[in-house]
């Protein structure tokens, strides 16, 4: 079977997967205000080397480990959660099937403990 990042369809498949997503982020109301100061172009570019990196493509992943990106945020399970779901409508908007989805969603798990209550 090809790479997860074929199966996705590559670099564009997955730049529109992360415009959806942050588009969501920013218009939920449960999370946007975390990302008031936030560079949102740099943010884009960190998520599409991050999810072509760890689903097989030529990205490099050259932003900061999970545990220093959020240092210092306390983010919540709640808000963990909410992000989460903001991703995977946007999966589902670009229909994405559900293989694919659990192959991304699933290393997510792991990065909680780095990400939720630091
Ligand atoms: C699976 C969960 C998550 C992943 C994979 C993830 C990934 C990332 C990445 C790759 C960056 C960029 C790091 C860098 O620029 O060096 C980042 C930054 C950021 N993340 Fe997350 N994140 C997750 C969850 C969350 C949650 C739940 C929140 C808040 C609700 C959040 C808020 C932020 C903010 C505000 C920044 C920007 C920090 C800054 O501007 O300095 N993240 N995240």
């Amino acid at each position: 079977m090809p790479a997860l990042y074929e199966r996705l369809g590559g670099k564009p498949a997955i730049t529109a997967v992360v415009d959806e997503f942050v588009g969501n982020v920013a218009a939920d109301a449960r999370i946007h205000q975390r990302f008031g100061k936030t560079d949102i172009a740099h943010l884009k570019r960190m998520l599409v080397d991050q999810i072509g990196s760890a689903s097989g493509g030529p990205e490099k992943y050259m932003g900061r480990d999970m545990r220093s990106a959020h240092r210092g945020m306390k983010i919540t399970e709640g808000e963990f959660t909410a992000l989460v779901e903001d991703l995977v409508r946007a999966l589902n908007k670009f229909q994405v099937p559900a293989r694919e989805q659990n192959e991304l969603i699933g290393p997510l798990a792991p990065m909680k403990s780095d990400i939720v209550g630091v």
